[in-house]
């Protein structure tokens, strides 16, 4: 099944449909107070990307382009996608939501990082996502996870 996945605007109908998610917090609370304070316009961008079932958003993720400058990852330095709140809400689990907005990240080129949690492990090696070496000093309490564009020239550590 083809899903539609759409760019997210920050307005209250979004921020509402917000708070079925379990990972609702500090980025979901700022957005609020940022909007009532008028610091934001209502439908302005928003990083998240999400599907809708009918009028309901059942799937969600925010994903950011980090530049190459900041890359502490794989040599030699590029622009990555850092996805996270990935979240598909229970009743809609395992029908392909969480899949198509990977496959939507991955279509834009680049490699992408993501953090797993505890169970959500097996999901992500059927991404084809993969572990970086640990490194304590900068991955300390994460678990990073990368995919790369097939071809991509890196130099894993
Ligand atoms: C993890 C999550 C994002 C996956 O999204 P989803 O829409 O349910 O998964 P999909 O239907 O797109 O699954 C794609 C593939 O991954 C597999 N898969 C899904 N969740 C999995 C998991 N937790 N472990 C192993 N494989 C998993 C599916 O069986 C499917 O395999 P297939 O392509 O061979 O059929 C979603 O289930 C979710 O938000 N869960 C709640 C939060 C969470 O992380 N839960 C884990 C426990 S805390």
């Amino acid at each position: 099944m083809e899903y539609k996945v759409e760019k997210l605007r920050v307005n209250y109908k979004t921020l509402e449909e917000f708070k079925r998610f379990k990972e609702y917090g500090l980025q979901e609370l700022s957005m609020v107070e940022d909007l009532e304070a008028n610091i934001i316009d209502n439908d302005s961008e928003s990083p998240f990307y999400g599907i809708y079932f009918g009028d309901t958003l059942v799937a969600r993720m925010s994903l950011y382009r980090v530049e190459a400058k900041f890359n502490r990852y794989f040599e030699p330095p590029h622009d990555f996608l850092e996805l996270w709140k990935l979240e598909v809400l229970p009743d809609y689990q395992n029908k392909g939501y969480g899949k198509a907005l990977v496959n939507f990240a991955k279509e834009m080129g680049l490699p992408i990082k993501t953090n797993a949690r505890m169970k959500s492990r097996g999901f992500w090696d059927k991404m084809g996502f993969t572990s970086v070496h640990y490194e304590m000093a900068r991955d300390r309490g994460e678990n990073p996870l990368f995919w790369f564009p097939e071809g991509f020239p890196i130099e894993k550590d």
